[in-house]
């Protein structure tokens, strides 16, 4: 490879990546999510190795969604409790789009988890163990601790998301469906990322208290939630012939693509810490330009699902 070509692809991937805007700039920006009522006939059959990567792989892509019935209902209900105090107009209708999408994604997730539960993969009860640990949080205490909750939850699946969009080439080799499904799924956690984030930030505050919650948050949050999805993950494993069968190998796969090469997760470390400053917002990572890719995306799906017969 020339230096030229290897100075240009530096420069591309750079342009690629979300571009880091002071707080200032991330304030300005403005994107007012949509609430789209898409569905997506992914094929019940290809569940456990939809993937292009390999059934271990699958399987790391059908653990996470494990997570999102009962972690979205808890979004939502994070967010309404707060609703009425939400000062700002925009925000509160951006509010209540955000409302909107999660429901949808839960609604695709429920039937995406359905499918799983009925090639007997344990996606049941492990559906079960999330709802009870966010059940306690919602119930048993105060309403902050669920928005708090909700905000490090949503820095992760923008962080996530951007892993997706930022590496597209990853579902190389997918079936379709399910592509689009979670590509669906990306873009729309980019485009409401802050939506809970500036809800706390206009009730709960950004003083130095509401700070230090933020942060606990989000350590809490992060010492929670990726142990759970090892766990998790290591389950939906040994009950799948596919990664039995892969044996090390296939582990090694997720690994590699996670923290390897290419490392969609390595990439966002930075980006995950980030929270932990002050004056960090969400719009500070600015990707906005992947937005861009909605209408297409919408497109897309509304040609391929227009006869469909499963809804
Ligand atoms: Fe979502
Ligand atoms: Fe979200």
């Amino acid at each position: 490879m020339t230096h030229a070509t290897a100075t240009s692809k530096k420069q591309k991937a750079r342009q690629d990546q979300a571009r880091v805007i002071d707080r200032k700039a991330a304030d300005a920006i403005e994107v007012m999510p949509e609430r789209r009522d898409l569905h997506f006939d992914t094929p019940d059959d290809r569940i456990k190795d939809w993937h292009g990567l390999g059934p271990n792989f699958t399987q790391f892509m059908n653990t996470l969604s494990i997570f999102f019935p009962a972690g979205e209902r808890m979004f939502i209900d994070a967010v309404r409790a707060y609703r009425d105090e939400i000062p700002d107009p925009d925000l509160k209708k951006a509010a209540t789009a955000f409302i909107g999408q999660e429901a949808m994604h839960s609604r695709e997730h429920i039937e995406y988890n359905k499918a799983m539960a009925d090639a007997g993969l344990p996606a049941e009860e492990l559906d079960r163990f999330v709802w009870s640990l966010l059940d306690f949080i919602k119930e048993k205490l105060p309403r902050q601790v669920s928005l708090n909750a909700t905000i490090a939850l949503e820095h992760f699946t923008a962080l996530m998301g951007e892993s997706l969009l930022a590496n597209p080439e990853v579902f190389d080799g997918s079936q379709e469906d399910y592509r689009r499904m979670w590509m669906w799924h990306a873009l729309e956690e980019t485009e409401h990322k802050a939506v809970a984030f500036d809800v706390w930030e206009k009730t709960v505050g950004r003083g130095p208290l509401a700070y230090a919650h933020r942060i606990v948050g989000l350590g809490a949050a992060t010492a929670i939630f990726w142990p759970l999805v090892i766990a998790f993950y290591a389950q939906m494993c040994a009950a799948d012939e596919g990664c039995r069968k892969a044996g090390w190998r296939g582990h090694l796969t997720v690994l590699n693509t996670l923290l390897g090469k290419p490392g969609v997760f390595r990439k966002q470390i930075p980006a995950w810490l980030d929270y932990f400053k002050y004056s960090f917002h969400p719009w500070q990572h600015n990707n906005a330009h992947r937005l861009e890719m909605i209408d297409e995306l919408v497109a897309e799906a509304d040609a391929a699902y227009a006869n469909s017969t499963k809804h």
